[in-house]
């Protein structure tokens, strides 16, 4: 069976039409860097995630350091991010000269565990970076607590969770600024690289608009020292396409990841995805656990699968500390035992707004014949 991780191609043939007439209207205006489709863009991004401010930028990675760079944050100072996550959470800190400091996650959840963010504050300590992992919001309450309490800022990683809410709100909003990934696979992907900023604060986002234009306000009236990363038109105006579809898109993964849960459920050896109370979770992944005991583990299915033809992700093998970037120094971090456990026991199955439930019947099919085959082999 043909099964994507991420049906890409089944996305666009369903908008066609309406895709194709929004590039070539930015075609025939030849407006490409910024202009009115990026502004027309960032407020219908901003009203969609209830917030006062959105800025377009080049990517996920650029919008982190804009932030980092609008909050000066620079060398000897430190930021407390989790190690789970993709690369770019702490690189961006560590491309200031700041340092990034790894706390532990929840198990549950795979985000950052509240409980283990003070023993690493220190004076130091500039930033507290949450990333909404795999579609799920991390625990905002206690962080913005001891955030507040130790004058720090949060922003907040929504790379994965456009449309994620925590305690009924979008995500994005809940710190200093939220930073957005438009990689083409995630939820909201663009055909490009693409990202943005959002923030509450209105001098702020002034700020950061600056930065991300060569610090300037003015074509040749520069100010700051800053970056060229700006959304081009073309991603804004089939960004502003789905962004309309984007509810639907969100519902067909969440109705996915139901009845992934339904045909997997009840295998002691496979842990189904957490489902926080607090969070409406838009499953960027669908990611579940192998227990190491029961079955030959999590390696040993992503073979089973391969070999089946069914695709598959290992979102992260080797978690930020262990990556030579960062394990040679540059870093710092606490007990990260549930990190180093998820990293050896996660699996991420195909998620997309396209999914249909005869491929997840053969995803479960493959996934179950493992287990059961494993199971099987621990009882003889
Ligand atoms: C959690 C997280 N942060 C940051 C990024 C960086 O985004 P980009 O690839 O657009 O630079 C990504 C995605 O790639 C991500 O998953």
């Amino acid at each position: 069976m043909d099964i994507e991780m991420v049906d890409l191609r089944g996305q666009y043939l369903a908008v066609k039409e309406e895709m194709d007439a929004a590039i070539q209207e930015v075609l025939i205006s030849t407006h490409f860097i910024r202009g009115p489709v990026v502004a027309q863009f960032e407020e219908e991004l901003a009203t969609y995630l209830g917030g006062p401010h959105a800025l377009g930028v080049g990517n996920g990675t650029d919008a982190l350091q804009i932030a980092f760079m609008a909050l000066s944050l620079g060398p000897g100072d430190e930021v407390i991010t989790p190690a789970f996550t993709f690369i770019a959470t702490a690189e961006a800190a560590a491309l200031m000269g700041a340092t990034p400091v790894f706390a532990d996650i929840d198990a549950r959840t795979f985000n950052l565990d509240p409980a283990c963010i003070e023993a690493l504050i220190t004076p130091r300590t500039k930033a507290i970076v949450p990333v909404h992992l795999f579609g799920q919001a991390a625990d905002l309450n206690p962080i913005l607590a001891i955030a507040e309490k130790h004058g720090l800022y949060v922003i907040e990683d929504a790379a994965q969770a456009v449309g994620a809410t925590y305690k009924g709100k979008p995500t994005g909003y809940f710190g200093h600024v939220g930073t957005l990934s438009f990689f083409p696979s995630k939820n909201l992907g663009a055909y490009g690289d693409g990202g943005a900023v959002l923030a509450n604060d209105a001098a702020l986002h002034e700020r950061m608009k600056m930065i991300a234009n060569h610090g300037s306000k003015r074509k040749y009236f520069n100010e700051l020292v800053g970056i060229n990363s700006r959304l081009d038109a073309l991603q804004a105006a089939i960004l502003r396409v789905k962004l309309r579809h984007l509810d639907r898109y969100t519902e067909a993964r969440r109705a996915a990841a139901d009845r992934y849960d339904t045909l997997l459920d009840g295998h002691e050896a496979i842990i189904l995805p957490y489902r926080d109370p607090n969070s409406r979770h838009v499953f960027h992944q669908y990611t579940i656990r192998i227990s190491g005991d029961m079955t030959a583990g999590r390696d040993a299915l992503a073979d089973h699968l391969k070999a089946r033809g069914i695709p598959h992700a290992v979102y992260y093998p080797v978690p930020l500390h262990r990556l030579p970037v960062f394990a040679e120094g540059g870093a710092r971090h606490g007990d990260l035992t549930e990190t180093d456990r998820a990293a050896a026991e996660v699996l991420s199955l195909p998620m997309h707004s396209e999914l249909t439930p005869a491929q997840q019947e053969y995803v479960a099919e493959a996934v179950l014949g493992f287990v059961e085959a494993g199971v099987e082999k621990a009882t003889v």
